[in-house]
């Protein structure tokens, strides 16, 4: 399995049966260097909350490749409009489809789609377990530290990818602090440095941090387990 960054809270991961994106921010992402198209054929796609820099290209994407659009139920329904296939969860169910096993996770934020000046409901923000090929991946979305990260722990997580940016998340002290709920194998830092106002220092986190290994990945960088 590959899991890639492309920048800002957007990941390509690539199992044995299935490509997945993770909050698909790429057409206006400042940190990420691919397009569209370079992009292989996308099976899954997972979506934290309504906001543009997470939704991101979701619609484009599901749309070309008939994608399966894993969100919240209110998502669920926004994207129904444009014909998308979706598969609505709620934030502690659990399912298993088939690829992996996920299990949706709580996060401590906001979720709205603003079209033109119009401000859509999109449900509660989220994270996502997911149980591919045998690795355990936590996408936290954006969220704030919360003490519901302490039930982490029991998940045996192999690789957790963190928001770190500060301002709408976690900063790396916080994330510290979070790192010791989760206790996972892994951290890859996320969600900083897009914008100046989420700027961070993650060699900051790897330096703190010895009860785990920190992966700093620049965009376009990948790792394989
Ligand atoms: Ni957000
Ligand atoms: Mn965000």
């Amino acid at each position: 399995m590959k899991i890639k960054y492309l920048g800002h809270s957007a990941f390509l991961i690539q199992t044995s049966a299935c490509n997945i994106l993770i909050d698909p921010f790429i057409k206006d992402n400042p940190k990420c260097s691919i397009t569209l198209n370079d992009l292989p054929k996308i099976d899954y796609i997972f979506v934290t909350h309504g906001h543009s820099d997470h939704l991101g290209d979701t619609a484009i994407l599901a749309k070309k490749y008939n994608s399966t659009v894993v969100c919240n139920y209110e998502i669920c329904l926004y994207l129904s409009k444009y014909n998308i296939k979706c598969h609505p969860m709620h934030i502690g169910g659990k399912v298993d489809l088939g690829f992996g096993k996920i299990k949706m996770t709580p996060a401590l934020h906001g979720s709205s789609i603003l079209e033109g000046t119009h401000i859509i409901y999109a449900g509660n923000p989220c994270g996502f377990l997911l149980e591919l090929d045998k690795v355990k991946i936590y996408h936290a979305g954006d969220t704030g530290l919360t003490m519901d990260m302490k039930l982490l722990e029991y998940e045996n997580i192999d690789i957790a990818l963190l928001p770190i940016g500060g301002n709408f998340t976690m900063d790396v002290d916080d994330t510290l602090l979070a790192i010791d709920f989760i206790k996972p194998k892994l951290v890859v830092p996320m969600h900083y440095d897009t914008f100046d106002i989420i700027h961070q220092d993650p060699t900051r986190l790897k330096e703190k941090i010895s009860s785990c290994q920190v992966k700093i990945l620049n965009p376009n960088e990948e790792i394989s387990c």
